[in-house]
């Protein structure tokens, strides 16, 4: 979910509805906005994107105060009715909410006995609660105070009170909140992004912190009321970054960014004397751990699978990689010495900070790998290694996964060399090679469009399968097919399927097989005609070198070790246009959210 919200001279609403835009990848099935003037507080809300929301707004309100959501349903559906903002039953108080209270029933239970709930959010239960200890003869602050204290899980809250017209209440704990400051205003937005078209200065809120907003000042305070004093950041993006410019989807945008990217990523990578390298801290914790383990969710974790080939071939460390939520009640034993390595585009998944708040606890190191400066993991991890791709805005990742594999591939060449390994390759020279052969694909659109259309228009599911470094791979294509054109599809190691899978393959179930190992070239081949013998309609990707006749495309030749980079682009550019055909919305899928911030 994403909030926003905004106190100045300006009106409000339509600050809020464009910061919301902005924050659509965190969610999109509900938005509301709440602003108030001298006539009261008053709620716009539907179910659905901004877009529809936009049309309910009554444009010729004037009001300089409010807040603002987007939806990504946890408790209840997605609803009018479930949608933020929630009012008190007096209607005195206005609540936005990111995030998951732990113990809402339990408060419903002991407080709210005879108030009558109009939704079935978690949230709605803390805006009365609020309005119960106001009843009590508390003030504002006491209210919104005692309510934090009695409140356990995460949140982040934007509150207003009809009866102090001139502050916004914030708190935030656990779920990312930023303030953001400006001449005669303030803002509140989840994400620098959603506030940066009125500024470029923010304040970091650290958890169980409390804010009072007005429009001239921002007050830090712990939840005790100890008054904090911050220097604001200046958040460094470019406005351009975030549009979308002549292209219809940000998801091809960001498909066509990856040759830059990689090109990005050597040049942020090298030192002056062109040679890669790494900040000396991060070798020293890579070289002191016995065991690496990588943390990660969705396509984060497939980079992490790739990574590990990665760091195990060339730096000679072993490695682990996990699904974040599960790590956490299923703690595999540790190693004496292990380094956390957490991937995640976003740096706010709540899965992986969970992780990593208890492998903080425990001691150890932690690293972050990630696309946002600043983000939750960044901060609160020992090291940062940035991604520099740029934001990804549309739901599906694509230039962060190549982003990632790349910069997993940098962290493992200088680690080897600092451990004394000949290195495998020349590595800037090889990524060099990786972004050109991405380009040569990224002009080939019209043969993925035509791949698309012939094997996945009709079809309900739809097979990857690949050998050692190739499953990997498929696995990430599969999951971005689900993603956005909702058929369904696995990813298998080749030699696999037929414990059972291939039962699902029928006359016409198309297979996608990668062939770009060559130890593995002709068992991958040999899994491919036990499914054709069984009816499958086979795709094969092969590279350069390895193809054989009647493949239905080869890839440039690349480094071995490096291949996921370019084999990984054909899949993005299936799935686009098999999503663009079956008619989905490439850049906001169903039911998804680009940056998941509850466990
Ligand atoms: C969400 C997104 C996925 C993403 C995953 C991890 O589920 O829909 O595309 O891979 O989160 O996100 P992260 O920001 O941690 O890489």
């Amino acid at each position: 979910c994403g909030i926003v919200g905004y106190i100045g001279n300006q009106d409000s609403k339509e600050i809020l509805i464009k910061g919301l835009e902005k924050l659509e990848y965190r969610g999109y099935d509900s938005a509301g906005i709440a602003v108030a003037n001298a006539n009261g507080v008053h709620v716009f809300k539907e179910k659905g994107r901004i877009a529809d929301l936009r049309k309910i707004v009554d444009e010729d309100m004037l009001a300089r105060i409010g807040i603002g959501h987007t939806r990504w349903a946890t408790h209840g559906v997605p609803s009018t009715l479930n949608a933020h903002p929630h009012q008190s039953a007096s209607e005195r108080l206005t609540l936005v909410h990111n995030g998951v209270i732990e113990n809402y029933e339990q408060l419903k239970e002991e407080y709210l006995e005879g108030v009558a709930l109009k939704s079935e959010t978690d949230t709605e239960v803390i805006v009365q609660l609020i309005e119960i200890f106001l009843n009590d003869g508390l003030s504002i602050e006491e209210a919104f105070r005692k309510t934090l204290k009695a409140v356990k899980g995460s949140y982040a809250f934007a509150l207003l009170d009809a009866e102090t017209p001139d502050t916004i209440f914030v708190a935030k704990n656990k779920s990312p909140l930023l303030i953001g400051l400006g001449d005669g205003f303030n803002v509140v937005a989840s994400d620098a992004m959603a506030m940066l078209q009125v500024t470029n200065q923010y304040v970091e809120l650290m958890d169980k912190e409390m804010v009072i907003v007005k429009r001239d000042e921002v007050i830090i305070q712990t939840i005790d009321g100890d008054v904090m004093n911050r220097k604001p950041f200046t958040a460094e993006l470019d406005a351009s970054d975030i549009e979308k410019g002549t292209y219809p989807h940000y998801m091809l945008k960001e498909i066509d960014e990856q040759p830059l990217v990689i090109r990005k990523i050597v040049e942020e990578y090298r030192n002056e004397n062109g040679v890669l390298s790494i900040d000396e801290e991060i070798l020293a914790a890579m070289n002191e751990a016995d065991r690496i383990y990588i943390i990660a969710a969705g396509t984060s974790y497939h980079a992490g699978l790739v990574g590990k080939q990665f760091i195990e071939k060339m730096a000679k460390i072993a490695v682990e990689v996990h699904i974040s939520s599960e790590f956490g009640y299923n703690t595999p034993l540790l190693s004496e010495r292990p380094l956390f390595v957490f991937i995640s585009q976003s740096g706010e998944t709540a899965d992986s900070r969970a992780v990593l708040v208890k492998v903080k606890e425990l001691g150890y190191k932690a690293l972050t790998i990630t696309n946002v400066p600043g983000s939750t993991l960044s901060r609160e991890a020992d090291y940062t290694l940035l991604l520099h791709a740029g934001p990804e805005i549309a739901v599906a990742s694509t230039k962060a996964y190549t982003a990632q594999l790349a910069v997993l591939a940098i962290l493992a060449e200088v680690t080897a060399v600092s451990r004394g390994f000949k290195p495998e390759m020349d590595l800037s020279k090889e990524l060099g090679i990786i972004a050109n052969a991405m380009e040569v694909l990224c002009d080939e659109k019209d043969e993925f469009e035509s791949i698309a259309r012939e094997f996945l228009t009709v079809t309900r599911n739809c097979f990857f399968i690949g050998r050692g470094i190739d499953f990997y791979v498929g696995l990430e294509g599969a999951l971005k097919l689900k993603e956005i054109s909702y058929i369904q599809a696995e990813g298998f190691a080749g030699g696999e399927l037929k414990h059972g899978t291939i039962a699902l393959i029928e006359e016409g179930t198309p297979v996608i097989a990668l062939a770009t190992q060559e130890s593995v070239n002709l068992s991958i081949r040999g899994n491919v005609k036990e499914v054709v013998a069984r009816g499958a309609y086979p795709c094969i990707i092969s590279m350069k070198g390895l193809d054989m006749n009647g493949d239905s495309f080869v890839l440039p030749e690349v480094h071995e070790l490096l291949t996921p980079l370019i084999s990984v682009v054909p899949l993005q550019l299936i799935s686009y246009y098999a999503a663009l055909h079956r008619g989905c919305d490439v850049d906001k899928p169903r039911n998804l959210a680009k940056s998941v911030t509850v466990e």
